[in-house]
């Protein structure tokens, strides 16, 4: 049985609010009424120069992190335990347009960064490839949905077109046209500079951890970036936005609704709101931290659980793979 929805995400580290404002809340909401699978996608934490001593820790942080944010063990999988994302990542690959991968727009960012980063003007073609591997990652799971930011556009757009040139040689309607769900929440900030998202590599101020302690959540929201003093025709400056934007998608429209009435008669105190955001982000952080901990007794129990739904999210891909490869007219002969 194909899934229903199927979503990735690359282990790089911590998780922030904007990841988690931004995508995996979306996730677990999505679970109550869908049959999902998501998956830590570590081959493609390879496509940029990374350290390979950190991968495979950072992997098990971000299993971790999602299942202590509300994610269902059993809809977790990691990529490299599924071999058949590289077997289909080649045989779509042949179905590819080479100009079409050359164009995308994050082919470009990303191949600047790593020709600096490697301090040797190294691109690997993996990096070039990573979108067929991310149509691998969805087309083997067959899904109706994928739920992605605004960012990924362009790669569902380039999966669409690779079912559509294999089911149109193969004379099949084998591999599904999926579509996007655009992730409703609003992008968040970073604080400390409301006018870029908030991200890691940014550097330490810029992202707020959700596993982030009490004081210290405190202490960001109460130094974030609120006006500038520039003068801008009366609309909200992005800072003010932002933290209301963090209210919002932390659900405390109660307040929100109360503080932005003050916002337009001129009587809020950014103190206040600073104050409301600061309890709705701890509020949320604490359970967080609470769910982390009582993980974290037992990790190789953990890691027995994801290895055991991993198999069994994987006979779906072997399924697909099967499939695959008897209309591609590929030998199928099980060893
Ligand atoms: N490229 C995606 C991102 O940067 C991550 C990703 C990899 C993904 N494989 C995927 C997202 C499959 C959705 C489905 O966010």
């Amino acid at each position: 049985m194909p899934k229903e929805v199927l979503s990735a995400i690359q282990p790089t580290g911590d998780m922030h609010y904007g990841n988690y404002f931004g995508a995996v809340q979306n996730w677990v909401k999505l679970q109550e009424n869908y049959d999902c699978a998501f998956g830590v996608v570590d081959y493609h934490a390879m496509t940029m120069p990374y350290d390979h001593k950190k991968l495979r820790n950072n992997t098990w942080e971000l299993i971790t992190n999602l299942i202590a944010v509300g994610i269902e063990p059993g809809n977790l999988f990691i990529q490299s335990l599924i071999p058949e994302h590289t077997e289909l990542t080649w045989i779509l690959n042949c179905f590819t347009s080479y100009g079409q991968l050359t164009r995308m727009t994050q082919f470009k960012d990303k191949s600047a960064k790593s020709s600096e980063d490697s301090g040797e003007g190294f691109i690997s073609s993996g990096l070039l490839n990573y979108p067929v591997l991310q149509a691998a990652d969805i087309l083997l799971y067959r899904p109706k949905y994928v739920p992605v930011g605004k960012d990924q556009e362009q790669h569902l757009e380039l999966t669409r077109n690779i079912a559509q040139r294999f089911n149109a040689q193969m004379g099949v309607n084998y591999l599904p046209v999926v579509e996007a769900l655009f992730t409703p929440a609003s992008k968040i900030r970073s604080t400390a500079d409301p006018t870029k998202k908030m991200s890691k590599s940014a550097g330490e101020k810029h992202y707020i951890s959700v596993f982030a302690d009490e004081a210290r959540i405190r202490k960001q929201i109460r130094s974030a970036v609120t006006d500038t003093g520039e003068i801008n025709d009366g609309a909200m400056s992005e800072g003010v936005d932002n933290l209301f934007g963090l209210l919002a998608a932390a659900k405390k429209m109660e307040i929100h609704g109360t503080l932005m009435e003050d916002y337009k008669n001129g009587s809020l105190r950014y103190a206040d709101l600073k104050e409301e955001v600061a309890n709705a982000l701890v509020e949320i952080s604490n359970g967080f931290i609470a769910k982390k901990q009582a993980l974290n007794v037992d990790k190789k129990a953990l890691k027995e659980q994801i290895k055991q739904s991993s198999s069994e999210i994987r006979k779906i891909a072997q399924e697909t793979i099967r499939e695959v490869k008897e209309l591609s007219g590929l030998m199928n002969v099980r060893f």
